[in-house]
């Protein structure tokens, strides 16, 4: 079933020029849609499927459920659950606050500050701040660290309403939410309306030039409405006074970029926009021919990961899948994975374990299943964590214990 409550969009969501389709992922649930037994028969289901802007460069989804599905009172995802995110937001604060909050009257707002990792070492600091945040049960655990957080979706109201009661901000900052975000224009005519003068926007998500160099296509989730690139940013950012000032690549994610924006003249754009906006026209980020590949490539990737799947299916190994994120719904629907291959997923998220996985209904059980009884082989869906764990399982290789990849390529090692 597609539920009526999802938009689709033939027109660019910030240039109202053609969005033209480049790949059709076909029936997806949520990708944070972990869910019980009872709830399988009311599983929210839409089209998912990618397409390119030629004039705002923006890779968009086509069909996009409404916000409200999927950001709510119990929100699966928590920040602090990755020690490695965990150490890159207290990195990415101090350098923040190191450039640009200095001042005693300085005021930091977060978009999507989720549990409160970001802001907690602001809180802790004494700096003036406010975390913007829509799911409730995630922003009640920010605020039981000291995080002061209102519980809404950002918009240019209530960028209105902040400044009236908190003033302008030296910094907005956002991580893996503006990509979340329909309403990407309005997000920035926020952002014009909150921003101090010589202020800064930075914000950094799931990158574009990775997704198509590493055929990560496991990126695109009902979450991710945009994949950006530095040239999609600029064409949005000038529409509303606002300036591309850097643009600068991060491990995170499997591969992030950290763009920076101030109002149009405030501060002069670095060295890394013109650097980075070469190479996007290097790897024809502009043009339709480089999403066509990119679809080729995914129809690769498919075919070789059910192969193997297939082949320790046959030979009677049981595979586990390692760490139930929301990218390997993608995965796991997108290729046909299901229960015959993956024996369940483990995970340390306890709102996940004891639900199942959305659309394939693969049990989530706790990480010390994985411990305690290891399968002969995992497949690792949080590829993007891979030092992490690779660090953790160093004994499971050790003792044997097989890793089925599919970023870049599907290996069995
Ligand atoms: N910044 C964190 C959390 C990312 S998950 C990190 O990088 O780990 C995205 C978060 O943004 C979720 O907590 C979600 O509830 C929140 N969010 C979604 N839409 C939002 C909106 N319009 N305004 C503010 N926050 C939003
Ligand atoms: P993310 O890829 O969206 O950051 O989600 C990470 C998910 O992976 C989250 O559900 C927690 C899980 N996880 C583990 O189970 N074990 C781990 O060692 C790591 C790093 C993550």
């Amino acid at each position: 079933m597609t539920n009526d409550t999802t938009s689709r969009m033939t027109k660019c969501r910030i240039s109202d020029a053609p969005v033209v389709e480049f790949i059709d992922f076909g029936k997806m649930p949520l990708g944070n849609g972990f869910l019980s037994e009872q709830e399988f028969d009311s599983e929210y289901f839409y089209s998912m499927r990618a397409g390119f802007c030629e004039e705002s460069k923006m890779v968009q989804l086509i069909d996009q459920p409404a916000p409200e599905q999927m950001f709510h009172d119990h929100y699966a995802f928590f920040t602090s659950t990755s020690a490695g995110m965990c150490r890159h937001f207290r990195q990415f604060a101090d350098d923040v606050r190191g450039r640009f909050l200095g001042g005693s009257d300085a005021f930091a707002v977060e978009i999507g500050s989720n549990d409160g990792t970001f802001l907690s070492s602001y809180a802790e600091a004494g700096i003036k701040h406010l975390g913007v945040e829509p799911s409730a049960n995630v922003a009640q655990v920010a605020v039981g660290r000291g995080v002061r957080t209102i519980s809404e979706f950002f918009s240019p109201a209530l960028a209105e309403k902040i400044l009236s009661e908190d003033g302008p901000a030296n910094t907005i900052t956002a991580a893996n939410v503006i990509c979340h975000i329909p309403d990407f224009n309005g997000v920035l005519a926020g952002v014009a309306i909150l921003l101090k003068k010589n202020g800064v926007f930075i914000f950094e998500e799931p990158y574009l030039g990775s997704v198509v160099e590493k055929t990560s296509y496991d990126q695109f989730y009902d979450e991710h409405v945009f994949m950006f690139s530095a040239m999609s940013v600029a064409y949005a950012a000038a529409r509303h006074g606002l300036e591309l000032i850097e643009a600068e690549p991060q491990i995170t994610h499997g591969g992030s970029m950290r763009y920076t924006l101030c109002k149009r003249g405030d501060i002069a754009p670095g060295a890394s926009v013109g650097r980075q906006l070469a190479r996007e026209l290097e790897l024809g980020l502009d043009k339709m021919a480089a999403y066509e590949k990119f679809r080729l490539n995914c129809e690769t990737s498919k075919r070789r990961l059910m192969e193997v799947l297939e082949e320790m299916r046959g030979k009677g190994l049981a595979v586990a899948g390692y760490a139930a994120t929301s990218k390997s719904t993608t995965v796991i629907n997108y290729c046909g994975i299901t229960r015959d291959h993956l024996a369940y997923i483990c995970d340390t998220t306890p709102i996940k374990q004891g639900k199942f996985s959305p659309g394939a209904h693969i049990p989530v059980v706790p990480y010390e299943v994985f411990k305690n009884n290891p399968p002969p082989c995992a497949l690792l869906l949080a590829w993007n964590h891979a030092v992490e764990i690779m660090a953790k399982e160093t004994e499971y290789t050790r003792q044997g214990g097989k890793w089925i990849r599919f970023v870049p390529e599907v290996t069995l090692t």
